[in-house]
């Protein structure tokens, strides 16, 4: 079932995001070669629980096995949901950053992948491209028009460069809980309702150098890609609106020296 939200929610919904999007813009200067990736979880949940807000991924999932961080940190072959640990940021890698604040109930989610140090001229292509294809993804999301355009979007401009997009995971509804309906796949399969307003959901290109295969390592949580190629991972939430489509969560890639390929012309309001 997908939740409307309505004005008031959204307005919940868009508080969270802006403090998420606040997290992020002190983080990323903070993610670069030497720094262990369980400091960053740490700085993360320090920032969320300063602001008053809750980390939403903390203790998400099956309860036998809750997610254990409150950022998902997923280097180069990883895909999403790479859990912080002892290892330490290399020069060249490509370092994918995910997480999401509960404030007073109203769920966040954002992802972003920096580049860090010195960046092969493939892995930069590749993450400019995932950018530019999250947008192009957010130009499909509009009141009136079929969900799978948001994949058709996202597939064809990732299709056009010869990478391969993650199809066994996707992008969701979002707002009151983490993961609400519907699911907003990157390859058009599944169901297709229309888009209406009061619709909030997290669109999330993972997009890969090789193929858009993935396993699932042994700690239930960590996705990489089949062939260990890299993977990039862009993500905002959206609401969409009587006519118009807002981006709730900010632009980030400036702040990560990044330039998005084909960066879509914003919605018309
Ligand atoms: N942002 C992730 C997603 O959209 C959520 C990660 S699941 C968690 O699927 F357990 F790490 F929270
Ligand atoms: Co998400």
């Amino acid at each position: 079932m997908i939740r409307l939200k309505n004005e008031v929610q959204i307005n919940g919904i868009r508080s969270s995001c802006k403090m998420l999007s606040a997290m992020y813009r002190e983080l990323i200067p903070l993610v670069k070669p030497g720094v262990q990736t369980i400091e960053i979880d740490k700085w993360v949940y320090a920032w969320i629980k300063k602001v008053g807000g809750r980390p939403a991924f903390l203790g998400y999932g099956p309860k036998k096995n809750p997610y254990p961080a409150s950022i998902c940190i997923s280097i180069n072959d990883e895909v999403i949901h790479g859990i912080p640990s002892k290892r330490k940021i290399r020069d060249g890698d490509l370092v994918s950053l995910d997480s999401g604040i509960d404030l007073g109930g109203f769920i966040s989610d954002q992802a972003i992948s920096i580049e860090a140090g010195k960046m092969r001229a493939e892995i930069h292509a590749l993450n400019a491209v995932t950018c530019g294809c999250l947008y192009r993804g957010i130009e499909a999301a509009r009141e009136g028009e079929r969900l799978l355009q948001i994949a058709r979007a996202v597939n064809g401009c990732a299709q056009e460069k010869g990478y391969g997009v993650v199809h066994q995971f996707c992008g969701h509804g979002v707002g009151l809980e983490l993961h609400e309906d519907p699911q907003v796949p990157n390859q058009p399969h599944g169901p297709n309702p229309r888009m209406g307003k009061g619709f909030v959901i997290a669109i999330e290109p993972m997009i890969n150098l090789g193929t858009g295969d993935v396993e699932i390592l042994e700690d239930g949580w960590t996705v990489v890609t089949a062939d260990g190629k890299v993977s990039a991972h862009w993500e905002h939430t959206i609401a969409i609106h009587g006519g118009r489509t807002e981006i709730l969560t900010e632009p980030l890639e400036a702040f990560t020296g990044l330039q998005p390929e084909r960066i879509a012309a914003p919605v018309p309001v």
